[in-house]
């Protein structure tokens, strides 16, 4: 049997038995623990003088095998082309891309050299599976080092209109690298769709629509391949067993005991800025404004953990909401009651789910988002017989499946005040309805399903290829 061998920037932590946060890093590891395999990638170190070596270890059916970044390519392949040009721009937010052509240099040069590391470890029948933004350039750089195996591509974010991907100065050496890869995934078909604009008005290349929900075919810089949209999931009844756990645990308890009986708001995000946190404090004050009827009987909690945090922009969204937050808190806080609860740390996923499941309204409003896994947990966390509202953007992936949310634009203060107003007060009726359908949803198109159509895809791409030679 062929193994499956992952590839990504960020790995999820080794020692700890999977991550908390982090979509890309979730939804592989719940993928790869059922299939066993390798996953490789950086380590999360940065090393000032040691030439890298990988670091191999095996835990149960994963093999995981990392390694470190020396500065120079850190700064260059991460934090400047990966995260300071492509990320804004991927993102919709053409007003704060960073370009350095050295760093694209970068960019290019760490993707070989990490191609490079991984030779040695590939067996001839492997299934190379390479995710997201950071690694474009990655099958290129295999096939220059002689790999012939399968190779596809899932990109976790979304994929941008042409006309903001042109922004990006070397747009057309990106979407031919990605068109050495012989599958590509996406989140939701707007992203296919804008890919496939890109391929026929900017590069002159030609999309065939596949049959009975086959993959496009994409004929493009002297070669075919195939792309689709692959909307990741999660596994939503193993997070439902985590937050009924979790409800007993003494985070879950503190958490009830000061709320004493108010509504909950609950939002978890890293702390970017495509993730819509100051126009979300703004629309829950403008709730506090509208219904004086909620000031001290409901709480908003916001857990932003840190991301990022050496780069200009996330310092700047951070002053902004802790400033917004101040703000806010200033003007409607009591002696026992504080409206927002911003909290910049990461919790245990546990933890997470529990706050969940005894909150009413989930509030989940990026500007952008490839799909946001925060929505699918939320759902999954629910108590059945007395379900919490969905609070969704109609910027995020996953309001393209989950249509029992309440569906709003996150520039919109007034319309999310509206929603937020709409979720508390909710009856049961209508939230176990919402709930159904969103549930039912997740179950069927769970990480598993996900991971198997895309490899599915991608081992009969091959089938296709030697029928036709
Ligand atoms: C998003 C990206 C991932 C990334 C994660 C955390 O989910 O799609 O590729 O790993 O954010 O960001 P970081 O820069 O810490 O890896």
């Amino acid at each position: 049997m062929s193994r499956l061998i992952i590839v990504s920037n960020r790995v999820a932590p080794i020692s700890e038995g999977g991550p908390a946060a982090g979509g890309l890093a979730v939804g592989v590891y719940d993928a790869l623990k059922e299939t066993g395999g390798m996953w490789f990638g950086w380590s999360g170190e940065v090393l000032s003088s040691t030439p890298p070596h990988i670091d191999v270890v095996e835990r149960g059916p994963v093999t995981f095998a990392t390694i470190g970044l020396v500065r120079r390519d850190y700064d260059q392949y991460y934090r400047g082309f990966s995260n300071a040009t492509l990320w804004p721009a991927f993102h919709y937010r053409a007003d704060l891309i960073q370009y350095d052509r050295h760093d694209f240099e970068g960019y290019c040069r760490v993707n070989a050299w990490l191609a490079q590391q991984l030779v040695p470890l590939l067996r001839e029948d492997d299934v190379i599976w390479v995710h997201d933004y950071h690694l474009i350039p990655f099958a290129q750089a295999l096939r220059a080092a002689g790999v012939k195996n399968r190779l596809g591509f899932f990109l976790h974010i979304p994929f941008p209109a042409p006309q903001v991907l042109l922004s990006v100065p070397p747009h057309r050496a990106l979407v031919e690298a990605l068109c050495s890869f012989d599958l590509l995934g996406f989140q939701t078909v707007p992203d296919l769709r804008a890919f496939c604009e890109y391929v026929v008005h900017e590069a002159g290349g030609q999309v065939e629509a596949g049959a009975d929900k086959a993959p496009t075919l994409v004929h493009a810089f002297g070669r075919t391949l195939r792309a689709q949209a692959y909307p990741i999931g999660v596994y939503p009844d193993e997070i439902a067993q985590l937050a009924k756990a979790g409800t007993r645990g003494k985070p879950a308890r503190t958490m009830k005991a000061t709320l004493h009986e108010r509504k909950l708001i609950m939002s978890v995000d890293r702390l970017d800025y495509s993730k819509g946190l100051v126009e979300r404090f703004r629309a829950f004050e403008r709730l506090l404004d509208q219904v004086p009827a909620y000031r001290n009987h409901v709480s908003f909690v916001q857990i932003a953990p840190p991301t990022r945090a050496d780069m200009h922009a996330y310092q700047d969204i951070r002053l902004r909401l802790e400033s917004e937050s101040g703000r806010i808190n200033g003007r409607f806080a009591e002696l026992d009651w504080t409206p927002i609860r911003y909290i910049h740390r990461q919790y245990e996923r546990q933890v997470l789910a529990a706050l969940f499941r005894q909150s009413h309204v989930g509030y989940v409003t990026p500007l952008r988002d490839g799909m946001n896994l925060v929505a699918k947990e939320y759902v999954s966390a629910q108590d059945p017989d007395d379900p919490g509202v969905l609070v969704l953007s109609r910027f995020a992936g996953a309001a393209q499946e989950l249509t029992g949310a309440l569906i709003v634009n996150p520039i919109d203060i007034d319309g999310m005040a509206d929603a937020l107003a709409q979720g508390l007060a909710m009856p049961l009726a209508e939230r176990r309805a919402r709930y159904r359908d969103m549930i039912a949803q997740l179950r069927e198109n769970n990480v598993s399903v996900w991971r198997d159509n895309f490899l599915r895809d991608l081992k009969d791409g091959e089938g296709t290829a030697k029928r036709r030679a």
